[in-house]
């Protein structure tokens, strides 16, 4: 393939990306974008490895690599189950930043090409920043990855003096990187760079580790932005134009992600990066499954249809435990039912219900919930006092009133949908279990709440039956 013809198919990849990321940004239009990713991404392997700078000498260890990889990635995903997804994406972030830690030092040994005077110093720029995004990358993302899948737990490690501590480290990279460039061998550049490295790793480790549990989405969307500027990275050491303009869109839309995400959960960005979020700092959270004080009052299956049936207007919440039951099915059929007979059912989304960003949707859109009755928190908050019931099914954290009434709260000040002001609530879930974030819930024990308990599904479909009789 000539290079003309390479770069017009890398164009066509890059239009496609973009396309991709403006279908993603609406459940209508997702599966589209889904599409365009993927071409995007076929043209792009392809004109890479067909391309003017692979030789014939590199197919078997390129075709190799794509079978191992492509078998992984296809085990991976077709494994993998919709709740441990975050734990998939995080431990896929690390892969990101391995390879630019690789692709740096590879490109650092390589000596095939003889660079001199100011570009010299611009690839060596370009080696050294390289491996630092992508070593925090590698090490933020496997810790993630271990506290998201309980393999570590989520409480924040706050190391006394922590933040001089990453003040140290900044300085000791810029000392390091002056004696890296300085550095008139390879031999002699080595010690700085590995020395870097380290310290790159240690931050990485540092920084998820003092982030509280309630926090990890943000760090999640933080660490996909970080391998986004990663990749870009290797695209400089590269000289790969479509791998820059990839990493620079990926990194760029990871970031507005975080700010998103924070503005959700009303929290600091650069607070969330310095750590300590998310528990501790506050009050201690109570401990999953501890017996809360207060008295709540039950309501059978039978009884919630009832409640159901005799409603004008009904909101429906789904949180983590909709996902856990796979009851989004259910929840389908019990709409379809409730439209037919004039109820006005809508559904409200938390940005951070369930545990990846449109987490919700996706289960819904699975379902095939209509569109047009899913609405975002902001959309719904105000019309809870004119709604006859909420339904919230397997979600905790996300419609907690201790956000907005108690300050001490570790989750004190994230938006909430305010199920409570509608003048019946009913919170489907197993037990008095606290959420994600490990607080407690007085929504529980509000005069006007109802509490479902059982799995999310098995309950549901005892409403729909109840429903139906
Ligand atoms: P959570 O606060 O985690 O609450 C989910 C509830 O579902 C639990 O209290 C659990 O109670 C219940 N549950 C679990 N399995 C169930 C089942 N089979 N049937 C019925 N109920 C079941 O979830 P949420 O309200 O969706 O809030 C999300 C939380 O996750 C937030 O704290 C958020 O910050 C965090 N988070 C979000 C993301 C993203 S990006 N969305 C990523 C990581 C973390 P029982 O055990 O009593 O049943």
């Amino acid at each position: 393939m000539s290079t003309n013809i390479a770069t017009m198919a890398y164009i066509a990849a890059i239009v496609l990306f973009i396309l991709s990321l403006g279908g993603l940004s609406n459940p209508e239009t997702s599966r589209r974008g889904n599409l365009y990713g993927i071409i995007g991404m076929i043209i792009a392997v392809l004109a890479t490895v067909l391309g003017p700078r692979v030789t014939a000498a590199g197919f078997p260890w390129i075709i190799g690599s794509l079978a191992v990889g492509g078998t992984i990635g296809l085990y991976a995903a077709r494994k993998v189950r919709m709740t441990q997804m975050p734990e998939l994406v995080a431990i896929m972030h690390s892969l990101v930043g391995l390879a630019a830690c690789l692709v740096g030092y590879a490109s650092y040994i390589d000596t095939s090409i003889a660079f001199t005077g100011a570009e010299k110093t611009i690839h060596e720029v370009e080696i050294y920043l390289g491996i630092l995004i992508g070593a925090v990358t590698f090490s933020g993302s496997v810790i993630a990855f271990g506290k998201l899948s309980g393999k570590i737990g989520g409480k924040p490690l706050l190391l006394p003096a922590r933040h001089w501590l990453n003040l140290a480290g900044l300085i000791a990279v810029i000392w390091f990187g002056a004696r890296f460039l300085g550095a008139h061998d390879i031999d002699a550049g080595m010690m700085p760079l590995i020395a870097m490295t380290v310290i790159a790793l240690l931050f990485g480790i540092h920084m998820v580790m003092a982030i509280g549990g309630a926090d990890m989405p943000v760090v999640v969307s933080m660490l996909n932005s970080y391998s986004g500027w990663a990749a870009a990275a290797t695209g400089f050491m590269l000289s790969n134009d479509l791998l820059i303009v990839t990493g620079a869109l990926v990194g760029s839309s990871g970031a507005i992600l975080s700010y998103i995400m924070c503005q959700a959960m009303n929290r600091n960005f650069i607070s969330v990066i310095a750590g300590g979020f998310g528990t501790g700092e506050g009050a201690a959270p109570a401990a999953a499954g501890t017996e809360p004080a207060g008295e709540v009052t039950p309501i059978s299956a039978v009884e919630t249809a009832e409640l159901l049936r005799d409603s004008k207007s009904v909101i429906i919440v789904p949180g983590y435990g909709m996902a856990v039951a796979q009851a989004q099915h259910t929840v389908n059929e019990i709409t379809k039912l409730l439209r037919e007979r004039g109820v006005n059912v809508r559904f409200g989304i938390h940005p951070v219900a369930g545990r990846m960003p449109g987490h919700m949707n996706v289960l819904l859109a699975e379902a095939k919930v209509p569109y047009d009755i899913v609405f975002e928190m902001d959309e719904l908050n105000e019309d809870f006092p004119d709604t006859d019931v909420s339904m919230v099914i397997g979600a905790n954290d996300i419609v907690n009133p201790a956000a907005e009434d108690d300050p001490t709260s570790p989750i004190a000040g994230m938006p909430v949908l305010q199920v409570w002001k509608a003048k019946t609530s009913i919170v489907m879930k197993r037990s008095m279990a606290s959420g994600y974030a490990g607080v407690d819930n007085p929504l529980f024990y509000k005069e006007n709440n109802r509490m479902l308990f059982g799995d999310a599904k098995k309950m549901l479909d005892e409403v729909l039956v109840a429903l139906k009789s």
